[in-house]
């Protein structure tokens, strides 16, 4: 059953069933702005028998300076959401509004400006810039922003220190370790001072100490900056930072958890 607010009911003891039934959001306050609203949102790859349903009905709603966790099993459609959510990729069929936009109403330049400027990516991947040094790969989207180089390098040291690698500013993705690189593109996915920060599985590739020290920066950011973090995740650690959890299986929002709610015991949460 879904509430107007997204959110499904459910009696799965695990999650707790009176978090569930809350309406969305910390303590929810009804004066507080969303950023993130997806309505019946369905992606299908593929047609006739080699359709996949990645994504069946999505609704969900974000509010402004949140740290969410989607969660679910493999193939379940969590980056099919990131991409949904962060404008990489059209839905089938459905609606996302970020900032209370509907993103298909944007032009061209507008959705590049939201995806410049509004959204930070940080890919499990990293996608950073092969023959680029980590402090060209986090000036780079700041010169598509148009700031001035001078000013864009002040900026891009700033960040590099923010993550704890200011010394090595003129490393290339090669020489630095999996966590090294990892940081960079959290400082790149900021550069541009964004609203919202996505992160796809950002501890996946991480050894459990890296991992907790980029999670740790997450946090950061969500606590000092009030950006708005939404990491799809298998790491049952990031349970303990956010303030929801969305359990995605089968491309359904399956259940909603608020931390207030939830008993955190690694590893003991199913998926
Ligand atoms: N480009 C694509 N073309 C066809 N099918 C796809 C494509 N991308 C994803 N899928 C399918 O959509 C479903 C959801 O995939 P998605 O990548 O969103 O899962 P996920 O929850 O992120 O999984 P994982 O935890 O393994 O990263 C899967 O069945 C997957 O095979
Ligand atoms: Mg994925």
């Amino acid at each position: 059953m879904n509430e107007p607010n997204g959110q499904k009911i459910s009696n799965s003891a695990s999650a707790g069933t009176s978090a569930i039934a809350k309406p969305a959001g910390s303590s929810p306050t009804p004066g507080r702005p969303v950023v993130i609203r997806t309505l019946g949102l369905n992606k299908i790859y593929g047609r006739g028998d080699a359709a996949t349903h990645a994504l069946a009905g999505v609704d969900l709603m974000v509010y402004r300076s949140e740290f969410i966790s989607i969660m679910g099993p493999s193939g379940s459609g969590k980056s099919t959401l990131f991409n949904m959510i962060g404008a990489l990729d059209q839905p089938s069929s459905g609606r996302i509004l970020i900032d209370e936009v509907d993103v298909a109403q944007l032009s061209a330049d507008e959705l590049a400006f939201l995806r410049c400027r509004k959204i930070g990516y940080i890919f499990q991947q990293y996608h950073l810039i092969a023959y680029l040094t980590a402090l060209e790969n986090v000036t780079t989207p700041m010169a598509f922003a148009g700031l001035p180089a001078d000013r864009a390098r002040k900026r891009g040291m700033e960040l590099l220190d923010l993550v704890g690698l200011a010394d090595r500013w003129d490393h290339r993705p090669i020489e630095m370790s999996g966590g090294q690189q990892q940081r960079v593109a959290i400082a790149r996915a900021l550069c541009n001072n964004p609203m919202i920060l996505l992160a796809d599985e950002p501890t996946a590739n991480l050894d459990f100490a890296t991992g907790q020290s980029v999670l740790e920066i997450l946090q950061r950011i969500n606590q000092e900056r009030q950006v708005t973090v939404v990491c799809s995740t298998h790491d049952h650690r990031l349970l303990s930072m956010c303030e929801r959890v969305f359990w995605v299986r089968d491309g359904e929002i399956e259940r909603v958890a608020h931390r207030d709610e939830m008993t955190i015991k690694l590893g003991s949460i199913d998926e």
